[in-house]
């Protein structure tokens, strides 16, 4: 057995609690597994005061000391935020220390600065916690598929919007009611922000992006809508089609007719069709598609939160640095030498639906057609129901340019015969 790997954990809240627990009750097994002892030498945590859990003798609440000391190897970083936590894992890897991270936010914007400085200094970076929790994907994505060529990357990558969306949808609660529920139930945090506003999965998309298609892909560049506003209206409209919604991210590689290619990045809510393998993806749960020229489709499925769940993805990648240092190896580096242009979002093609309540008489139908085809949108679908004095107009869309799209809708919603714009949503999955 080689001389152990020194571990810094900084950070010991939900996910940090579970991987000191794993790795000081699993301690033989991991060292067995990794060919050396992993040992902690170090806790940093803002309140040491508030840990009579752990041993004191670890504790510390200067994680900048911690990661400058001469007896640690890697820095596995669980506090999350941006600054000064980029300036701690810069340290860290400039000094050769490998880095374990979870941080979804500081990679959708640093990762090139993270894994340039890895580069440099020879050392290890790997982050399988910041997507998907306990759900191996980034390793599938950056070495089994490295043979491939991947296509589209679609999924569900955040578990508080997942839990809210599929309380709408089982219950018919509006958006606030369910909110309220996922955050009495400990799914939403206390400010759910990150969360509700999509800000969490465009960081996760990034991240996804940037791997299937070896570019660089920040969180800036990913279009980002969340579940605010979406209505219990929405829900049943999707319901009438036999849909749901989710909050999905979606990474495209998109080719345009004269074979240039650009990435496409988005997070937005979708509706797509209850047979669909996604649609089923219920509670806090996280599920990703991934399509590859030669793979075909892949589905990958599991608990995409939580501190043990988490902590499972960390422990794997602490092993494989340990493997690594062991065995005088690297991991996988940053692969960005596609460098595909960021397409925006209204280049990108997508399907919409639009469900109106429309005065029913005769031309009707022909003037709403009339809108979508001055924009180029082909139909695909029509469903018309009568109601009183009023028709319920549900149309469905072939793809076309988002932006197309969305000035189809705004020029129908002026329209005088249409009374209701009731639901707009963008769609995917099968044809109507
Ligand atoms: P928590 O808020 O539960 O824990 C954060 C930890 O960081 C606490 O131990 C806190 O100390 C410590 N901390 C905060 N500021 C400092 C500081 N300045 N110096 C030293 N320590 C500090 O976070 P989570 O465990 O939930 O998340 C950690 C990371 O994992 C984040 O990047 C998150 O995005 C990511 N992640 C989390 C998942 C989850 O399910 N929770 C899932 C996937 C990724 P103290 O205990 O004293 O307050
Ligand atoms: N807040 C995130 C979620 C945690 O709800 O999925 C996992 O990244």
């Amino acid at each position: 057995m080689s001389s152990p790997v020194k571990v810094a954990l900084l950070g010991c809240g939900t996910v940090g609690g579970e991987v000191a627990r794993i790795l000081t009750e699993q301690a033989g097994e991991l060292a067995a597994r990794a060919g050396a002892p992993v040992e902690l030498v170090g806790i940093a945590v803002r309140r040491p005061d508030k840990h009579p859990e752990l041993p004191a003798e670890l504790l510390t609440a200067d994680a900048a000391a911690l990661v400058s000391s001469p007896d640690v190897d890697v820095v596995v970083e669980l506090i999350g935020g941006i600054e000064p936590t980029r300036d701690w894992l810069l340290t860290a890897l400039k000094s050769g220390k490998s880095v374990v991270t979870a941080n979804k936010a500081l990679l959708a914007e640093h990762s090139a600065e993270l894994s340039q400085a890895a580069d440099a200094s020879g050392a290890d970076l790997y982050f399988e916690a910041a997507v998907a929790g306990a759900i191996p994907l980034l390793r599938p994505l950056r070495e089994s598929l490295a043979g491939d060529r991947i296509t589209r990357v679609m999924g569900i990558v955040n578990g508080t919007t997942n839990f809210i969306l599929s309380a709408m949808d089982s219950t018919g609660a509006g958006y606030a009611e369910a909110l309220d529920e996922a955050t009495r139930l400990g799914y939403a945090e206390a400010d759910p922000t990150a969360d509700v506003d999509g800000y969490d999965a465009a960081s996760k998309a990034a991240i996804l992006a940037s791997l299937a298609f070896h570019t660089r892909v920040t969180a800036a560049d990913v279009h980002r809508e969340g579940i605010g506003g979406v209505t219990a209206s929405d829900i049943a409209a999707a319901r009438l089609l036999g849909r749901t919604v989710k909050l999905l991210a979606i990474c495209e590689r998109v080719t345009a007719e004269d074979g240039t290619e650009s990435v496409s990045a988005r997070v937005h809510p979708v509706m797509i069709p209850r047979a669909h393998q996604l649609a089923g993806v219920g509670g806090a749960f996280n599920a990703v598609y991934v399509e590859a020229d030669a793979a075909g489709e892949l589905m990958f499925y599991g608990q995409g939160a939580g501190g043990a769940p988490t902590a499972s993805a960390v422990l794997g990648d602490l092993v494989a640095v340990a493997r690594n240092r062991v065995g005088g190896g690297r991991g996988p580096r940053e692969s960005a030498h596609a460098a595909l242009p960021v397409r925006p979002m209204g280049q990108t093609p997508t399907r919409y639906h639009v469900s109106l309540d429309v005065a029913d008489r005769p031309g009707v139908l022909a003037q709403v057609a009339q809108v979508f085809a001055a924009h180029d949108v082909s139909i695909a679908a029509v469903r018309q129901r009568d109601r009183l004095s009023t028709a319920s107009l549900v149309i469905v869309t072939h793809s076309a340019p988002d932006a197309a799209l969305g000035s189809t809708v705004d020029e129908i919603a002026k329209m005088d015969v249409v009374r209701e714009v009731v639901s707009v949503m963008r769609v995917e999955g099968e044809d109507y």
